[in-house]
């Protein structure tokens, strides 16, 4: 049945099932396949996608679950304040090595960057934990995000 989804601002209108993964409508329904399939079970990050600003696993979340609430992706992430500070960390300190879990991790630090401006190696490590970099980026996304903070903290 058609579902109206909000994506990265605009309403788009989708025929899928009910139990369809937001992942699936994203990439093979909508073409927009910067949100990366990597598990399917919630486990990986690759996927992940903000809701209403949260980051959210796309693979374990049903399209009938979604209503009126607003997904942001990859592809627009840079728009936001937060994803383009994050995004700049990101190429100033090279932190991509093959990129595949990099769209996840990205998505996950800047809905941690934009509900804790300051985050401390703790909140980095909490919020980050549920995204996995098979090449092992994690210090220099922990080092991005805390460049990212403090390009925020000079901004006032
Ligand atoms: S593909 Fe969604 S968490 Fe791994
Ligand atoms: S950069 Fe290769 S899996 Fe993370």
């Amino acid at each position: 049945m058609p579902y109206d989804i909000k994506v990265n601002g605009i309403v788009r209108t989708v025929d899928v099932d009910g139990d369809t993964p937001l992942l699936w409508v994203l990439r093979d329904v909508l073409g927009m396949t910067g949100t990366k399939f990597g598990c399917g079970m919630a486990l990986c990050g690759a996927c992940t996608v903000h809701i209403d600003g949260a980051a959210t696993r796309a693979c374990a979340t049903t399209i009938d679950s979604i209503g009126t609430s607003a997904i942001t992706t990859i592809e627009a992430i840079g728009a936001t304040a937060t994803g383009a500070k994050i995004q700049r960390a990101w190429l100033d300190l090279e932190v991509v090595q093959c990129g595949y879990c990099q769209s996840g991790q990205i998505m996950s630090a800047s809905a941690l960057l934009a509900a804790n401006s300051h985050p401390t190696d703790s909140d980095i490590d909490d919020a980050m934990a549920g995204n996995i970099c098979r090449c092992g980026t994690y210090l220099r996304i922990r080092d991005a995000i805390k460049q990212a903070a403090l390009a925020t903290g000079q901004e006032g």
